[in-house]
Order: C-alpha cells, then structure tokens, then sequence
C-alpha cells in the first residue's frame, strides 16, 4: 500500500460483495481528495488517480486513463496493468463509446457489448467514466475487471463525481 491512501490490505483480484466494495471505495475517497487537494497538472491528478484507485478497487486488473489527443482520438495515459492498447478513435470500443457520448459506461460483460477492444483477454466486465471539464471531454477513467458484472451504478456514481472535482481546475 502506498503511502497515499491506508486500507485493510486485499489480495488483487478479490471481488468483494457490493456493498463491501463500495464502503471499501467510500473510505479511499476522501483520501484520494486529500492527496489531491490544489493540484492543477492534469497528467499528475490521472498518474494519482490511476494508483490510488488501483489499490483500492482490487477487484480490476486494468485502471487507468486515456487522454484525448485530437477531435476524435485516444492516447494510453498512466496506468495500471497489462500492456493497454495506444490509440482509440472515438468510434471505437467502450473507450470510444464513452469519450463520444461524454456518458458512463457500464458493462457487466464485455463479450455482449459491439465493438469491444479486448486489451486483456482476461476481462469480463468494464467501467468506463468521462473527464469533462467545461462542457468538453479531455479523458476518459477505464477500469477493467476479470470478474463479470464487478462494476455498479453507485460505483460508478462516485466516480464521475471524483473526477469532476479532480480535474476541476485542472490544466490539460
Ligand atoms: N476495452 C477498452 C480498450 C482499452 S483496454 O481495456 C485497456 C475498449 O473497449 O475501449
């Protein structure tokens, strides 16, 4: 664990019962907003992020970020994991789908979702949340899981609230 956040150590992978993750995600929160507090760099709040909420979210085996590089492509930003792929255009993928749309996407199993870019072949299920910042999205938030159906509304709830106060000043 690093020195950023302290949680009841968890062997990665476990896929703790909802309510538990989410009381797990809850007491992460407000330390991430404290590590957090006053910095504007956008790619520092995303390498924070990504590692703050890779230990805390054990259930995932991908977490990270991509950044927007033009109107309609993706780049890998910091993250955890097994090697992401570099590039995503916006028609492509749940990424894609997110960055378009600037909605949440849930996927409780990725096999049935169109499109789907399989980095990990691993994963089952997937979380992706939009970075917007006036009215424009700058990234996208992609949690991947080995376990299907391992993401939930709420979680995803907190998030894209987590995000929104992160990147509020942020410079990208
Ligand atoms: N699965 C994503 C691509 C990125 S990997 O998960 C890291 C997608 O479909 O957009």
């Amino acid at each position: 664990m690093s020195e950023g956040i302290l949680l009841p150590p968890l062997a990665r992978g476990t896929l703790l019962p909802a309510p538990q993750r989410l009381a797990r995600l809850d007491e992460a929160l407000p330390q991430i907003r404290a590590v957090l507090e006053g910095e504007t760099d956008a790619v520092a709040i995303e390498a924070t992020l990504a590692c703050l909420l890779w230990e805390t979210l054990v259930h995932t085996n991908w977490c990270g970020f991509y950044r927007r590089v033009d109107e309609r492509t993706l780049a890998v930003g910091p993250y955890h994991g097994a090697m992401g792929c570099l590039r995503i255009d916006f028609a492509r993928g749940v990424c894609g789908a997110c960055a378009r749309t600037a909605t949440v996407q849930l996927v409780p199993d990725v096999t049935l979702f169109p499109g789907h870019i399989a980095c990990d072949d691993t994963t089952r299920s997937e979380l992706v949340v939009p970075v917007v910042s006036q009215g424009r999205v700058h990234a996208v938030l992609d949690l991947d899981s080995p376990h299907l159906d391992a993401f939930t509304t709420a979680e995803a709830d907190r998030l894209e609230a987590l995000l929104a106060e992160a990147f509020r000043s942020a410079s990208f």
